[in-house]
């Protein structure tokens, strides 16, 4: 077994991935991986361009032809609580890729097939040799089957929406609770019956609920779990 694991946490949106990952991965001293942040950069890049949703042969070439970088935050945006910092084709786009709407037309596009594949490659390129936490929809079942550990992250609707609610309310943005809670089901419910590489939880993942849990107490549980993992 190897002493740096790969860690694949996989959820619903809102369910705590992102946050938990990150403490997890500062917690061991791993590298934190957002592949979401992947799908929404070229969901970004396609929105910016007028390309349609439904064109599947412009978005795989699109996809083809982007070049996207997760880097660590800067101290001050870790203090803020940015996860990673990404960059598409050179230009910073962290915050631009955390609206609804890219949310939505990266749910749409991560129904491609080839749009998947050219992320997928990337993504396990990005994680090769362990030591690594990354997040998303399909982690655990397709970019790494084999990871050591594997979490599903779960939470209820209502409280996943709550939580993204409170970060758009921090940011001043106008949404009621229920169109957050709109949102979030209506993505869910794509992720969860798509064709390709649908939201499911492998079958020797970890199911981890954590709507009555605190963000420090489940990346604790995460962090005991990956130690039984390592030799000692
Ligand atoms: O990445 P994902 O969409 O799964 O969720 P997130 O962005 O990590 O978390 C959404 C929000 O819920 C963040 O503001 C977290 O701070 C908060 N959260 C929480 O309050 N309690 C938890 N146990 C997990 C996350
Ligand atoms: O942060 P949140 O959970 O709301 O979303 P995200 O992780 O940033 O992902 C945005 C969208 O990208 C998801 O709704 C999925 O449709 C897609 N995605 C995916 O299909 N596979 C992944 N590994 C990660 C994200």
């Amino acid at each position: 077994m190897a002493e740096r694991l790969t860690i694949a946490i996989d959820g619903p949106a809102g369910s705590g991935k992102s946050t938990v990952a990150r403490r997890v991965a500062a917690m061991l001293g791993y590298l934190y991986l957002d592949s979401g942040a992947m799908y929404r950069a070229v969901a970004l890049k396609a929105l910016e361009r007028g390309i349609p949703l439904e064109d599947d042969a412009q978005l795989e070439a699109l996809a083809r032809e982007t070049h996207i970088e997760l880097r660590a935050p800067t101290v001050e945006q870790d203090a803020m609580g940015l996860k990673n910092r990404v960059f598409l084709d050179g230009r910073e786009v962290t915050e631009e890729i955390r609206t609804g709407d890219v949310a939505q037309a990266a749910s749409q596009l991560a129904t491609i097939s080839g749009v998947r594949a050219v992320l997928v490659a990337e993504q396990q390129r990005a994680g090769q040799g362990g030591g690594v936490v990354m997040e998303g929809r399909d982690i655990g079942t397709v970019v790494f089957p084999n990871a050591e550990l594997k979490i599903f992250l779960e939470a209820s609707p209502e409280v996943r929406a709550q939580r993204r609610w409170k970060e758009h309310q921090e940011k001043g943005e106008q949404l009621t609770l229920l169109e957050v809670l709109q949102e979030v089901r209506e993505r869910d419910k794509r992720d969860r019956e798509r064709r390709v590489s649908p939201l499911v939880r492998a079958k020797d993942a970890v199911l981890v609920d954590n709507t009555a849990m605190g963000i420090e107490e489940t990346a604790r549980l995460i962090v005991f779990l990956a130690k039984e993992k390592v030799p000692a």
